[in-house]
Protein backbone atom coordinates (compact mmCIF):
# COMPACT_ATOMS: atom_id res chain seq x y z
CA UNK A 1 0.00 0.00 0.00
CA UNK A 2 1.50 3.38 -1.38
CA UNK A 3 1.98 5.86 1.84
CA UNK A 4 0.52 9.33 0.66
CA UNK A 5 2.63 11.30 2.39
CA UNK A 6 5.77 9.47 1.49
CA UNK A 7 4.61 9.70 -2.26
CA UNK A 8 4.23 13.39 -1.94
CA UNK A 9 7.35 14.13 -0.36
CA UNK A 10 9.05 12.13 -3.52
CA UNK A 11 6.79 13.91 -6.38
CA UNK A 12 7.36 17.32 -4.59
CA UNK A 13 10.97 17.20 -4.84
CA UNK A 14 10.40 16.45 -8.83
CA UNK A 15 7.75 19.41 -8.67
CA UNK A 16 10.10 21.61 -6.61
CA UNK A 17 12.71 22.39 -9.90
CA UNK A 18 9.71 23.42 -12.00
CA UNK A 19 7.49 25.28 -9.84
CA UNK A 20 10.77 27.54 -8.76
CA UNK A 21 11.80 28.20 -12.80
CA UNK A 22 9.00 30.23 -14.00
CA UNK A 23 9.48 33.23 -11.47
CA UNK A 24 12.82 35.44 -12.91
CA UNK A 25 14.23 38.59 -11.23
CA UNK A 26 12.31 41.45 -12.80
CA UNK A 27 11.38 43.81 -11.51
CA UNK A 28 9.64 45.22 -8.89
CA UNK A 29 11.81 42.81 -6.49
CA UNK A 30 9.05 43.39 -3.82
CA UNK A 31 6.60 41.97 -6.51
CA UNK A 32 8.86 38.80 -7.47
CA UNK A 33 9.73 38.27 -3.42
CA UNK A 34 5.89 38.18 -2.49
CA UNK A 35 5.22 35.83 -5.53
CA UNK A 36 7.79 33.37 -4.89
CA UNK A 37 6.88 33.48 -1.59
CA UNK A 38 4.25 30.37 -0.83
CA UNK A 39 5.66 28.26 -4.09
CA UNK A 40 9.24 28.37 -2.65
CA UNK A 41 7.93 27.62 0.88
CA UNK A 42 6.27 24.28 -0.59
CA UNK A 43 3.00 22.82 1.09
CA UNK A 44 2.04 19.31 0.70
CA UNK A 45 1.49 20.08 -2.96
CA UNK A 46 -1.53 17.63 -3.42
CA UNK A 47 -3.06 19.27 -6.12
CA UNK A 48 0.22 19.27 -8.90
CA UNK A 49 1.07 15.79 -7.48
CA UNK A 50 -2.73 14.70 -8.42
CA UNK A 51 -1.92 16.66 -11.90
CA UNK A 52 1.13 14.03 -12.66
CA UNK A 53 -0.30 10.91 -11.17
CA UNK A 54 -3.97 11.66 -13.07
CA UNK A 55 -1.91 11.92 -16.21
CA UNK A 56 0.25 8.76 -15.69
CA UNK A 57 -2.57 6.95 -14.52
CA UNK A 58 -4.51 6.99 -17.80
CA UNK A 59 -1.17 6.13 -19.73
CA UNK A 60 0.25 9.40 -20.03
CA UNK A 61 3.67 10.70 -20.15
CA UNK A 62 4.13 12.14 -17.22
CA UNK A 63 6.58 15.12 -18.28
CA UNK A 64 3.63 17.17 -20.69
CA UNK A 65 2.03 17.06 -16.96
CA UNK A 66 4.75 18.81 -14.88
CA UNK A 67 3.63 22.58 -16.99
CA UNK A 68 -0.25 22.34 -15.88
CA UNK A 69 0.78 20.73 -12.45
CA UNK A 70 3.14 23.90 -11.91
CA UNK A 71 0.12 26.22 -13.33
CA UNK A 72 -2.58 24.52 -10.72
CA UNK A 73 -0.24 25.02 -7.90
CA UNK A 74 0.24 28.61 -8.95
CA UNK A 75 -3.21 29.23 -8.87
CA UNK A 76 -3.58 27.79 -5.61
CA UNK A 77 -1.29 29.88 -4.29
CA UNK A 78 -2.73 33.12 -5.70
CA UNK A 79 -6.03 31.66 -4.05
CA UNK A 80 -4.42 31.28 -0.96
CA UNK A 81 -2.87 34.92 -0.88
CA UNK A 82 -6.23 36.96 -1.69
CA UNK A 83 -8.14 34.14 0.86
CA UNK A 84 -5.50 35.03 4.05
CA UNK A 85 -5.87 38.58 3.13
CA UNK A 86 -9.83 38.31 2.93
CA UNK A 87 -9.77 36.07 5.87
CA UNK A 88 -7.51 38.11 7.80
CA UNK A 89 -5.26 35.30 8.65
CA UNK A 90 -1.16 36.56 9.92
CA UNK A 91 0.16 33.44 9.09
CA UNK A 92 0.96 30.51 6.38
CA UNK A 93 3.34 27.87 6.41
CA UNK A 94 4.65 29.09 9.48
CA UNK A 95 5.59 32.65 7.71
CA UNK A 96 3.99 36.06 7.71
CA UNK A 97 1.40 35.92 5.09
CA UNK A 98 1.53 38.38 1.99
CA UNK A 99 -0.31 41.02 3.08
CA UNK A 100 1.30 41.29 6.70
CA UNK A 101 4.77 40.89 4.66
CA UNK A 102 4.05 43.35 1.88
CA UNK A 103 1.18 45.18 2.58
CA UNK A 104 -2.14 44.78 0.61
CA UNK A 105 -0.96 45.77 -2.19
CA UNK A 106 1.11 44.20 -2.98
CA UNK A 107 -0.86 41.00 -1.86
CA UNK A 108 -3.19 41.99 -4.50
CA UNK A 109 -0.37 42.31 -7.26
CA UNK A 110 1.06 38.94 -6.54
CA UNK A 111 -2.01 37.06 -6.35
CA UNK A 112 -2.66 38.63 -9.96
CA UNK A 113 0.58 37.94 -11.10
CA UNK A 114 1.01 34.13 -10.37
CA UNK A 115 -2.87 33.41 -12.11
CA UNK A 116 -1.61 35.46 -14.89
CA UNK A 117 1.80 33.00 -14.96
CA UNK A 118 -0.12 29.81 -14.80
CA UNK A 119 -2.18 30.40 -17.92
CA UNK A 120 0.95 31.56 -19.75
CA UNK A 121 2.69 28.66 -18.80
CA UNK A 122 -0.95 26.18 -19.90
CA UNK A 123 -0.23 27.75 -23.03
CA UNK A 124 3.11 26.44 -23.60
CA UNK A 125 1.95 22.94 -23.14
CA UNK A 126 3.29 20.50 -25.86
CA UNK A 127 -0.31 18.82 -26.34
CA UNK A 128 -2.83 18.94 -29.46
CA UNK A 129 -5.18 21.97 -30.17
CA UNK A 130 -8.36 20.62 -28.85
CA UNK A 131 -7.08 19.04 -25.67
CA UNK A 132 -5.59 22.44 -24.65
CA UNK A 133 -9.22 24.26 -24.73
CA UNK A 134 -10.11 21.51 -22.91
CA UNK A 135 -7.39 21.95 -20.03
CA UNK A 136 -8.29 26.09 -20.55
CA UNK A 137 -11.80 25.23 -19.80
CA UNK A 138 -11.49 22.91 -16.64
CA UNK A 139 -8.99 25.43 -15.41
CA UNK A 140 -10.94 29.35 -16.05
CA UNK A 141 -14.16 27.72 -14.72
CA UNK A 142 -12.81 26.29 -11.97
CA UNK A 143 -10.95 29.91 -11.07
CA UNK A 144 -14.41 31.41 -11.85
CA UNK A 145 -16.58 28.90 -9.45
CA UNK A 146 -13.51 29.10 -6.65
CA UNK A 147 -14.63 33.20 -6.85
CA UNK A 148 -17.96 32.29 -6.83
CA UNK A 149 -17.36 29.87 -3.89
CA UNK A 150 -14.88 32.15 -1.70
CA UNK A 151 -17.55 34.77 -2.05
CA UNK A 152 -19.93 32.47 -0.51
CA UNK A 153 -18.04 31.74 2.08
CA UNK A 154 -17.33 35.74 3.07
CA UNK A 155 -21.47 36.03 3.01
CA UNK A 156 -21.72 32.92 5.32
CA UNK A 157 -19.01 34.44 7.85
CA UNK A 158 -21.49 35.03 10.89
CA UNK A 159 -24.92 33.48 9.35
CA UNK A 160 -25.82 29.88 10.15
CA UNK A 161 -26.77 28.41 6.56
CA UNK A 162 -28.22 24.29 6.08
CA UNK A 163 -25.66 21.80 5.23
CA UNK A 164 -27.05 21.56 1.69
CA UNK A 165 -25.06 25.15 1.11
CA UNK A 166 -22.14 24.67 3.00
CA UNK A 167 -21.35 21.71 0.53
CA UNK A 168 -21.67 23.62 -2.18
CA UNK A 169 -19.44 26.38 -0.67
CA UNK A 170 -16.73 24.14 -0.04
CA UNK A 171 -16.93 22.32 -3.20
CA UNK A 172 -16.79 25.82 -5.06
CA UNK A 173 -14.20 27.42 -2.85
CA UNK A 174 -11.96 24.08 -3.01
CA UNK A 175 -13.07 20.99 -4.57
CA UNK A 176 -13.20 22.60 -8.11
CA UNK A 177 -9.64 23.19 -8.25
CA UNK A 178 -8.70 19.94 -7.05
CA UNK A 179 -11.09 18.54 -10.03
CA UNK A 180 -9.72 20.98 -12.66
CA UNK A 181 -5.47 19.49 -11.24
CA UNK A 182 -6.84 15.82 -11.73
CA UNK A 183 -9.31 16.68 -14.84
CA UNK A 184 -7.02 18.27 -16.51
CA UNK A 185 -3.78 16.09 -15.78
CA UNK A 186 -6.17 13.20 -17.28
CA UNK A 187 -7.07 15.25 -20.34
CA UNK A 188 -3.13 16.03 -20.90
CA UNK A 189 -2.48 12.18 -20.69
CA UNK A 190 -5.09 11.19 -23.59
CA UNK A 191 -7.93 9.85 -21.60
CA UNK A 192 -11.30 9.66 -22.75
CA UNK A 193 -13.92 11.68 -22.10
CA UNK A 194 -15.73 9.08 -19.76
CA UNK A 195 -12.57 8.39 -17.70
CA UNK A 196 -11.85 12.17 -17.74
CA UNK A 197 -15.09 12.96 -16.13
CA UNK A 198 -14.81 9.84 -13.65
CA UNK A 199 -11.50 11.34 -12.93
CA UNK A 200 -13.04 15.00 -12.61
CA UNK A 201 -15.34 13.71 -10.11
CA UNK A 202 -12.92 11.32 -7.92
CA UNK A 203 -11.65 14.84 -7.35
CA UNK A 204 -14.46 16.64 -6.74
CA UNK A 205 -15.50 14.47 -3.78
CA UNK A 206 -12.17 14.05 -2.68
CA UNK A 207 -12.10 18.10 -1.91
CA UNK A 208 -14.91 18.02 -0.17
CA UNK A 209 -13.49 15.64 2.56
CA UNK A 210 -10.18 17.59 2.38
CA UNK A 211 -12.21 20.87 3.30
CA UNK A 212 -14.72 19.48 6.49
CA UNK A 213 -11.27 17.88 7.57
CA UNK A 214 -9.30 21.19 6.61
CA UNK A 215 -12.18 22.90 8.67
CA UNK A 216 -11.63 20.16 11.62
CA UNK A 217 -7.76 21.28 11.71
CA UNK A 218 -8.94 24.68 11.97
CA UNK A 219 -10.32 24.16 15.12
CA UNK A 220 -8.74 20.87 16.74
CA UNK A 221 -5.32 21.14 14.59
CA UNK A 222 -1.98 22.29 16.37
CA UNK A 223 -1.03 25.38 14.47
CA UNK A 224 2.78 24.38 15.27
CA UNK A 225 2.20 21.65 12.41
CA UNK A 226 -0.46 23.00 10.44
CA UNK A 227 1.54 26.58 10.10
CA UNK A 228 -2.00 28.59 10.11
CA UNK A 229 -3.58 30.00 12.91
CA UNK A 230 -5.99 27.84 14.82
CA UNK A 231 -9.55 29.37 16.13
CA UNK A 232 -9.85 32.06 13.83
CA UNK A 233 -12.64 30.17 11.79
CA UNK A 234 -14.92 30.16 15.15
CA UNK A 235 -13.76 34.02 15.80
CA UNK A 236 -14.94 34.78 12.26
CA UNK A 237 -18.26 32.75 12.66
CA UNK A 238 -16.83 30.82 9.73
CA UNK A 239 -20.18 28.39 8.68
CA UNK A 240 -18.36 24.87 8.95
CA UNK A 241 -20.79 21.71 8.80
CA UNK A 242 -19.52 21.17 12.53
CA UNK A 243 -21.07 24.47 13.48
CA UNK A 244 -24.00 23.68 11.74
CA UNK A 245 -24.63 20.03 13.45
CA UNK A 246 -24.04 22.24 16.26
CA UNK A 247 -26.45 24.51 16.22
CA UNK A 248 -29.19 21.96 15.18
CA UNK A 249 -28.14 19.23 18.11
CA UNK A 250 -27.56 21.30 21.17
CA UNK A 251 -30.16 20.83 23.56
CA UNK A 252 -29.68 23.31 26.43
CA UNK A 253 -30.55 26.41 25.84
CA UNK A 254 -28.08 28.29 27.96
CA UNK A 255 -25.08 26.54 26.24
CA UNK A 256 -26.74 26.76 22.76
CA UNK A 257 -26.50 30.88 23.62
CA UNK A 258 -23.11 30.58 25.51
CA UNK A 259 -22.14 29.19 22.07
CA UNK A 260 -23.34 31.63 19.97
CA UNK A 261 -22.16 34.30 21.82
CA UNK A 262 -18.52 33.10 20.99
CA UNK A 263 -18.85 32.55 17.66
CA UNK A 264 -18.21 35.29 15.67
CA UNK A 265 -16.55 37.89 18.17
CA UNK A 266 -13.66 38.79 16.68
CA UNK A 267 -12.23 39.44 20.18
CA UNK A 268 -12.53 35.82 21.47
CA UNK A 269 -10.11 34.23 23.31
CA UNK A 270 -8.17 31.04 23.14
CA UNK A 271 -10.51 29.42 26.25
CA UNK A 272 -13.67 30.92 24.54
CA UNK A 273 -12.34 28.98 21.39
CA UNK A 274 -11.55 26.00 23.40
CA UNK A 275 -14.57 26.09 24.94
CA UNK A 276 -16.40 26.44 21.94
CA UNK A 277 -14.88 23.73 20.19
CA UNK A 278 -15.99 21.59 23.24
CA UNK A 279 -19.12 22.26 22.74
CA UNK A 280 -18.96 21.58 19.01
CA UNK A 281 -17.60 18.12 20.65
CA UNK A 282 -20.68 16.97 22.95
CA UNK A 283 -22.97 17.82 20.77
CA UNK A 284 -21.14 15.37 18.48
CA UNK A 285 -20.73 18.09 16.14
CA UNK A 286 -17.06 16.97 15.29
CA UNK A 287 -17.68 13.05 14.54
CA UNK A 288 -20.45 13.77 12.55
CA UNK A 289 -18.01 15.94 10.01
CA UNK A 290 -15.19 13.38 10.73
CA UNK A 291 -17.73 11.01 9.55
CA UNK A 292 -19.28 12.94 6.43
CA UNK A 293 -15.92 13.82 5.09
CA UNK A 294 -14.85 10.32 5.75
CA UNK A 295 -17.98 9.44 3.41
CA UNK A 296 -17.56 11.77 0.50
CA UNK A 297 -13.96 10.25 0.42
CA UNK A 298 -15.30 6.63 -0.06
CA UNK A 299 -17.61 8.16 -2.72
CA UNK A 300 -13.82 9.57 -4.67
CA UNK A 301 -12.46 5.93 -4.77
CA UNK A 302 -15.62 4.47 -6.26
CA UNK A 303 -15.47 6.75 -8.51
CA UNK A 304 -12.02 5.88 -9.80
CA UNK A 305 -13.45 1.43 -9.46
CA UNK A 306 -12.36 1.21 -13.84
CA UNK A 307 -9.13 2.76 -13.76
CA UNK A 308 -6.70 0.05 -14.61
CA UNK A 309 -4.59 -0.79 -11.64
CA UNK A 310 -1.15 1.35 -11.51
CA UNK A 311 0.86 2.45 -8.91
CA UNK A 312 -0.68 5.93 -9.52
CA UNK A 313 -3.96 4.45 -9.44
CA UNK A 314 -2.53 3.63 -5.79
CA UNK A 315 -1.65 6.73 -5.25
CA UNK A 316 -4.60 8.78 -5.94
CA UNK A 317 -6.26 6.08 -3.02
CA UNK A 318 -3.89 6.97 -0.78
CA UNK A 319 -4.21 10.59 -1.64
CA UNK A 320 -7.73 10.76 -0.56
CA UNK A 321 -7.74 8.86 2.16
CA UNK A 322 -5.00 11.31 3.42
CA UNK A 323 -7.26 14.45 3.07
CA UNK A 324 -8.68 13.43 5.82
CA UNK A 325 -5.95 11.65 7.64
CA UNK A 326 -3.20 14.45 8.34
CA UNK A 327 -2.05 16.57 10.47
CA UNK A 328 -0.77 19.38 8.03
C1 LIG B 1 -5.21 25.14 1.85
O1 LIG B 1 -4.86 24.12 0.98
C2 LIG B 1 -6.40 25.83 1.33
C3 LIG B 1 -7.62 25.03 1.38
C4 LIG B 1 -8.27 24.77 0.30
C5 LIG B 1 -8.11 24.57 2.65
P1 LIG B 1 -3.69 23.09 1.32
O2 LIG B 1 -3.90 22.53 2.68
O3 LIG B 1 -3.58 22.12 0.21
O4 LIG B 1 -2.43 24.03 1.37
P2 LIG B 1 -0.89 23.70 1.17
O5 LIG B 1 -0.63 23.94 -0.28
O6 LIG B 1 -0.60 22.31 1.59
O7 LIG B 1 -0.19 24.72 2.03
C1 LIG C 1 -9.30 28.20 1.48
O1 LIG C 1 -10.27 28.18 2.37
C2 LIG C 1 -9.91 28.05 0.11
C3 LIG C 1 -9.20 28.78 -0.90
C4 LIG C 1 -8.04 29.34 -0.75
C5 LIG C 1 -9.84 28.92 -2.17
P1 LIG C 1 -9.98 28.47 3.92
O2 LIG C 1 -9.94 29.92 4.17
O3 LIG C 1 -11.00 27.69 4.64
O4 LIG C 1 -8.57 27.79 4.12
P2 LIG C 1 -7.36 28.16 5.05
O5 LIG C 1 -7.69 27.59 6.40
O6 LIG C 1 -7.21 29.63 5.08
O7 LIG C 1 -6.17 27.47 4.44
MG1 LIG D 1 -8.43 31.12 4.94
MG1 LIG E 1 -11.13 31.46 3.44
Amino acid sequence: MIDAKEYLKKMSAELDGPIKSYIGDEEPKNLMDSSKQYPYAGGKRMRPAMAVACCRAVGGDASKAVPLAVAIEYIHNFTLIHDDLMDGDEVRRGMPTIHVGYGMPTAILAGDALFAKAFQIICGLDIPAERMRDVLDYVSTAVWDLARGQQMDVNNERHIVTEDVYIETIKLKTSVLFAAAAAGGAIVGGADEKTVRAINEYALELGLGFQMFDDYLGIAGDSAKTGKSVGNDIRKGKCTCMVTHAIRSIKDPAVLEEFKSILGNIDATDEQCIRAKQIMQDAGSIDYALDLARKKVDIAISKIEDLPESEDKEFMIALAKYAINREV
